[in-house]
């Protein structure tokens, strides 16, 4: 969703607001904007479209200056336009604001603004109420409007302002949308995420909700809404600027799959010790915690809701505890069973997931403890979660999740091997033998994209098709669902998941000669059931994409294609199937010509409702 990038210092604030803007592209955006302040002046530019549309607008302009704030935008209140892009500025044109989320009361402030200051408004936006709140109750400095204006405003939000009566300062606040401030040599930054500043420096505060953050060249000083200061540690971000580019991958969606060898290694051996055990280093769950737990509760959203549908499988028989899973945007709304004897799993790659973040907030009201899994550090369900599970997977820049999905995988494992050998609901030996099939993950998910080609030559015979149905039982039926989300927000072809087992009940009316269907078939103990099923889409002459262990050698007489993954238990399986699955939908979608890390209507982080 929105990004915001504001910089300070003695360099022409242009360029490396652009350059910052674009390491934000990844999150979704449909116009961009900057204000700069410049030899006594604050000018604006904004365009609709992409950045690069902004840099053909000011490519002839000589426009200088050393602070300035800029904005990619992805549409809530009012259509993509120029106008209603940011930054927004007050109707003299003196203070310019960035704002990413919402402002829940714009109506009533327009309406006050209107009425009492007969303020005159040019965009459709919720966030011009900003500047203007701004403006009118700026009595002596920007820091102080900002406070008064925070005051009168509702929803979730991050905003920058700037002022052309206070050059070299940025103002900025947060309120439940991402913010950071980046500390350089000589200059200072905000932003709303690490991408934007891994070039310029390494060292970052994380804001906190209701705090003010007052950025010059000189030093960067968090205020709370009493103007007091706040201590903060500095982070050391540990991410490179590699991590944030393509590196001479086509998209980063390919670098990202290409990835998740080396991430799932990092996420797997991060938390194993020197006896080769699961550790959970500054987590504490005791077995007293686990015995009190009569239910685990994991909430998230889109992969990360496909990631907890694997988890259930895993933990439940790993641990013995029941396990729900649920969509974030629905838990909360369903008043459901939550109390103090509930573990509450929240997973999210971004942490700023606003409906996740909501359900983790619901949970915790109701006196469920949170563990988080999550790949920012200091994101929002990061900091307000009890305790975190960290994926390891680097910076995922492609709105499609790849090596995030993996990683999460990866922590419900562990989390699953860990709860279990401490109930004593599993053997060691059993444990043991886990442990070393997930260490044998990152070699075979190599030999699979190795093999990439094979599913490039599938992807181009049947890109052009407009309906994909992906089909499994048990842990596949999970990675059905993935696969098929994959497929359709990449290549935008309309694809449907569900249990194989399902399909009699419905879904099979709409087979029909060379329908496609991939099916999931890598589960020994449910092979002949799933055998059955792709028998039964085969009599309607559907084209069957199976995805079966190698050795599987019945497959074959039932499939039109076949690929196979390496042999392994049935319980680690779902992480070696989703990679042909990520890989189809990336081929698909380079053949059919689309956008693929930016896909339309996506946003990465999604900070909205
Ligand atoms: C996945 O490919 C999606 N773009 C999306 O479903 C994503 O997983 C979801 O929005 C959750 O995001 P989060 O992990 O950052 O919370």
């Amino acid at each position: 969703m929105c990004g915001i990038v504001g910089y300070t210092g003695h360099d022409n604030a242009r360029d490396i607001i652009i350059d910052g803007l674009k390491k934000l592209e990844y999150r979704g955006y449909d116009s961009a904007g900057i204000a700069l302040l410049s030899k006594g002046e604050l000018i604006v530019r904004k365009q609709k479209g992409k950045i690069v549309n902004l840099e053909k607008e000011i490519a002839d302009e000589n426009l200088q200056g050393t602070t300035g704030i800029g904005h990619t935008r992805w549409a809530t209140h009012g259509v993509p336009s120029d106008l209603n892009a940011h930054p927004h500025t007050n109707e003299d044109g003196t203070i310019a604001i960035v704002h990413n989320g919402i402002v829940e009361n714009y109506m009533d402030l327009r309406k006050w603004l209107i009425e009492e200051h007969h303020v005159s408004f040019r965009t459709d936006t919720d966030s011009e109420v900003i500047a203007h709140l701004i403006s009118v109750l700026n009595e002596g400095n920007l820091e102080d409007a900002v406070l008064a204006a925070v005051k009168m405003m509702k929803g979730a939000y991050a905003f920058a302002a700037i002022s052309k009566s206070e050059p070299g300062k940025i103002v900025a606040f947060r309120k439940d949308a991402p913010l950071i401030a980046g500390l350089g040599k000589g200059c200072n930054f905000i932003a709303s995420d690490i991408p934007a500043l891994l070039k310029y420096l390494n060292k970052i505060y994380l804001i906190e909700n209701g705090e003010l953050v007052i950025c010059t060249p000189e030093q960067i000083q968090i205020l709370d809404q009493q103007k007091q200061p706040v201590k903060r540690d500095v982070l050391q971000v540990t991410w490179s600027l590699e991590d944030a580019e393509k590196e001479g991958y086509e998209h980063f969606m390919l670098k990202e799959i290409h990835e998740q060898p080396k991430a799932i290694r990092e996420t797997l051996m991060r938390r194993l010790d020197e006896r080769g055990k699961v550790k959970l280093d500054g987590i504490s769950l005791t077995l007293e915690d686990l015995e009190r737990f009569n239910k685990i509760y994991i909430v998230a959203c889109g992969t990360a809701y496909h990631a907890g549908l694997v988890g259930k499988y895993i933990i439940e028989k790993m641990a013995r505890i029941p396990v729900e899973v649920d969509v974030a945007s629905e838990f909360r709304y369903r008043d459901p069973f939550v109390d103090d004897k509930t573990l509450f799993i929240a997973i999210s790659q971004s942490g700023e997931t606003l409906d996740t973040l909501a359900a983790l907030r619901e949970a915790k009201r109701k006196g469920a403890r949170v563990l988080s899994v999550v790949n920012v550090v200091g994101s929002s369900v990061a900091r307000e979660s009890d305790d975190v599970f960290y994926t390891w997977a680097g910076p995922e820049i492609a709105v499609a999740s790849t090596k995030a999905y993996t990683t999460q995988l990866i922590c419900l494992y562990l989390i699953g091997l860990y709860m279990g050998d401490l109930r004593g609901t599993i053997s060691d030996s059993y444990y043991h033998s886990v442990l070393q099939e997930l260490k044998a993950v990152p070699e075979k998910v190599s030999a699979i994209i190795e093999r990439a080609n094979e599913i490039e030559e599938l992807a181009k015979y049947l890109y052009n098709r407009d309906q994909v149905f992906f089909i499994g039982r048990g842990t596949d039926s999970a990675v059905a669902y993935e696969g098929s989300l994959k497929l359709k927000e990449v290549s935008y072809i309309n694809s449907f998941a569900i249990a194989a087992g399902e399909l009699k009940h419905g879904t099979i009316a709409l087979m029909e000669p060379e329908t496609i269907v991939i099916a999931l078939a890598t589960q020994d103990a449910l092979f002949d059931k799933m055998y059955s099923n792709i028998v039964e889409v085969k009599a309607r002459l559907a084209h069957v994409v199976s995805i079966a262990k190698e050795g599987n050698d019945r497959i074959g007489q039932e499939s039109t294609e076949v690929i196979f993954i390496p042999e392994c238990i049935d319980e680690v399986t779902p992480l070696l199937s989703v990679i042909p699955l990520q890989l189809f939908a990336y081929y698909v979608a380079r053949e059919r010509g689309e956008d693929i890390d930016k896909p339309r209507n996506l946003a990465k982080s999604v900070t909205v409702e």
